[in-house]
């Protein structure tokens, strides 16, 4: 497990025994055997375990970073393995929801446990008082929910729920476990049914299938007023209930409804006339390809809920949701109950109610409106969740009688007094912190203990000549000291701007191109002399990787897709990147050559663990686990870095050039490359079996880069790619 937080009183869990290899138990061993621990997976048969366990492997979007991790789980049945369970620090059941099933499987659990061993349920509905009922005073001490969100690598929301009788160290230490090295972010939750995030986000699909039916509005326009327009997933609410499933939304309303009936707002979670058809039918969403939508090859039908016919989808067609797209989110939201038209009637109708019920739920189900409104952000999505909404609107507009929940950096209590908000530094987001100095492509901002950050400011992070130039500047002038080089983009850089290069093509100024190649080439020289770490997530991409790669030290976000897909548009890593690629991969000559395909073939890692494989990361280079931690972790690992030595250039040992060509051979022999691919593939052979030192390479990838921009192939991708926005493959 890399860069963690130190420093931690979390507990000391490497061994996880997860019991239960469903959907969530092959979901959690997957997320857990990413992060590096040995993880153990019992069903209650070999078989269904080692399929389970197969399903997570195939998973799409995938489970595993690298499906070959799915070896390294242990698989094994409650019958015979039982005895595993003694292993390990923590058991995370994740079994059948049944009260009778869970309570057996935790009554043989009992005697096995080590008595310092963690153990929790993964329920997503029962009480966890009552799956402790029974156990021994040493079970119930430590025994809590620990609710996972489908898909767990995805979905970082995480319900904690201790009973009365579980230890309050425990839940402090485990919480912050879950924390520091499950990616998680935790919220404490009362223990009640479905918790918060199935009672109230439940709640709340409901509602808008019921408005959306009684006011015959299309699942199109429902979608369109309650995903980007309300500051929520495109994917709004019908087509999130296909994700869901309309089987899994009725499982848990029926739970609900039998087990809350003292709650006067039940009666929203009978199902609308549109789902018993659909479950009649069969029709249960994503997983059997047709719910509220239906998958046609790429196309996307949706249903006609007059009809139930499936027809091509229609635009919307609101305008004023169209016209108030732009404006910020609380004033779009207050603005728009007022619409006369299909957008105003629908929110009235279903988000006022909405927020009352949440206000009128608050302390029975959370701990405070910021936990309730954080289930919401973090598990389904909603910039706001519902108690900074009643704020944005007015609890007088919404019909409730409050002060407002959030004031300054207070939080109204449930005792009716403001109390400070908890903000944990390790989450602030790169926005959080102060800006020292705005320019027209860079950002900086304070970090504090004497840590900038230097963000690119461009549109994706793209890198142009303007942009070298700035940075260039604020190296050598304002930023002198520990520097985080990160993005203020929603990626860290998608590279290099294209257009310029096919301006400078057309016109002939090849020189003009060399020029911003040695440019870019200088900076990644002098990111490598600086204390500087690179802060990467999204897409890492080409001269963005080159000046990552310049930095000392990279942090990668687990998600980043880094790569040099130069090869694509014709081209090769110019601006140092081939170079890079040579000294960091030069352990051997087998490596290298894995590499000259990479960059022939343009390869963009899914995610930091396939980077590092592909090459693209170094030994040194950390990956950011946390989705929230990537600034944090940056600046921690920036304050300690010491001085660096860079790689010297390592003559290769043995006939490299020989096995870089059979590799090229196959890979064009299996139709993988094209003869052209194969073209630049041997351009980057000899740029790393031919140059007798890094200096010697650099210029040879800046004129191997010019070459390739005189040839008309390349010209012709360059061309495809920027007209159609996708790769040629002449
Ligand atoms: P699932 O039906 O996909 O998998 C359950 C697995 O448990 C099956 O492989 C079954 O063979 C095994 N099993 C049943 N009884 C067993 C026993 N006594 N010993 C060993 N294995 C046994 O169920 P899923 O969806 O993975 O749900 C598991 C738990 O997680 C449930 O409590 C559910 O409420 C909860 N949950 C489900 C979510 C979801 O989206 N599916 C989300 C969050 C929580």
């Amino acid at each position: 497990m890399s860069n963690q937080t130190q420093n931690s009183t979390a507990l000391p869990i490497r061994n996880v025994c997860v019991i239960g290899a469903g959907t969530m138990g092959g979901g959690i061993s997957a997320h857990l055997a990413n992060l590096g621990f040995d993880v153990t997976l019992l069903d209650a048969r070999l078989d269904i375990a080692l399929a389970g366990l197969e399903r997570a492997r195939q998973a799409r979007p995938p489970a595993f970073y690298m499906p070959d991790r799915a070896a390294e789980v242990r698989v094994g049945d409650t019958e015979e393995n039982l005895q595993w369970a003694a292993e390990a620090d923590w058991v995370c059941e994740a079994i059948y929801e049944n009260l009778d099933a869970k309570k057996a499987l935790f009554a043989r659990l009992d005697p096995v446990l080590r008595p310092d061993a963690m153990v929790s349920t993964n329920t997503s509905g029962l009480q966890i008082q009552m799956l402790a009922e029974g156990r021994s005073p040493e079970f119930r001490r430590k025994f809590l929910g620990t609710h996972f969100f489908n898909p767990p690598r995805y979905l970082k929301l995480l319900e904690l729920i201790p009973t009365a009788e579980t230890d309050p160290s425990i839940v402090r230490a485990m919480g912050e476990f879950l924390e520091d090295f499950c990616g998680r972010r935790v919220v404490m939750a009362k223990d009640t049914p479905g918790f918060i995030a199935n009672r109230y986000g439940m709640w709340a699909m409901f509602k808008a299938i019921h408005v959306a039916e009684r006011l015959h509005l299309t699942v199109e326009q429902v979608d369109a007023i309650t995903g980007v327009f309300l500051g929520r997933p495109r994917s709004g609410s019908f087509r999130l209930a296909d994700i869901v499933g309309i089987d899994v939304m009725r499982d848990i309303a029926a739970n609900l409804i039998e087990r809350c009936s003292d709650d006067p707002f039940v009666e929203t979670l009978r199902q609308p006339s549109s789902m018993v058809n659909l479950l009649a039918r069969g029709w249960i969403g994503d997983k059997t390809g047709q719910g509220y939508y239906r998958k046609e090859g790429s196309e996307l039908l949706a249903l006609d809920l007059q009809t139930f016919a499936y027809r091509q989808r229609r635009e919307p067609d609101i305008p004023s949701v169209a016209a108030q797209q732009y404006l910020p989110l609380a004033e779009r939201v207050s603005g728009s109950l007022d619409l006369r038209d299909e957008a105003g009637e629908f929110l009235r109708e279903y988000l006022l109610p909405a927020l009352r019920y949440a206000n009128y739920l608050k302390d029975k189900i959370s701990y405070s409106v910021e936990d309730f409104d954080n289930v919401m952000r973090w598990g389904f999505g909603w910039e706001l969740g519902p108690f900074a909404l009643i704020d944005a609107i007015g609890s007088d507009r919404v019909g409730i009688e409050s002060k407002p929940f959030y004031k300054g950096n207070t939080l109204l209590g449930f005792d009716g007094k403001y109390h400070k908000l908890r903000s944990p530094e390790k989450y602030a987001p790169l926005s959080d912190y102060p800006i020292i100095e705005t320019g027209a492509y860079l950002t900086l901002r304070d970090l504090g203990e004497g840590v900038t950050s230097v963000g690119l400011a461009s549109k994706m992070g793209i890198i142009g000549p303007e942009l070298m130039e700035e940075l260039a500047a604020t190296l050598e002038g304002k930023v002198q000291d520990r520097f985080v080089l990160t993005s203020e983009a929603r990626s860290f850089s998608a590279g290099f701007d294209l257009k310029y290069f096919a301006n400078r093509i057309q016109v002939g100024d090849y020189a003009g191109i060399e020029r911003g190649l040695e440019a870019l080439q200088g900076l990644a020289a002098l990111l490598s002399s600086r204390k500087c770490v690179a802060a990467v997530f999204g897409h890492v991409l080409g001269a963005g990787l080159e000046l990552a790669l310049g930095c000392p030290r990279m942090v990668a976000a687990a998600e980043s897709q880094i790569g040099f897909p130069e090869s694509r548009v014709g081209l090769l890593p110019g601006g140092g990147g081939t170079t890079q690629m040579r000294l960091y991969n030069q352990h051997s000559a087998k490596r290298l050559a894995e590499v000259v395909l990479n960059l022939g073939l343009g390869t963009i890692s899914q995610g930091a663990d396939h980077a590092r494989s592909l090459g693209f990361l170094r030994a040194t280079d950390d990956t950011c686990n946390h989705p929230d931690r990537l600034i944090h972790d940056a600046k921690k690992l920036v304050l300690s870095l010491e001085e660096m030595t860079a790689p010297e250039w390592r003559v290769i040992e043995g006939p490299l050039v020989g096995i870089i060509d059979r590799e090229i051979e196959s890979a064009r022999a299996s139709g993988a490359m094209t003869d052209y691919d194969a073209v630049i593939s041997d351009k980057i052979k000899l740029i790393f079996a031919k140059s007798a030192n890094a200096e010697v390479a650099l210029t040879r990838e800046r004129a191997e880069f010019i070459d390739l921009c005189s040839k008309s192939l390349t010209q012709a991708r360059i061309r495809h790619m920027l007209e159609h926005g996708k790769p040629l493959r002449n």
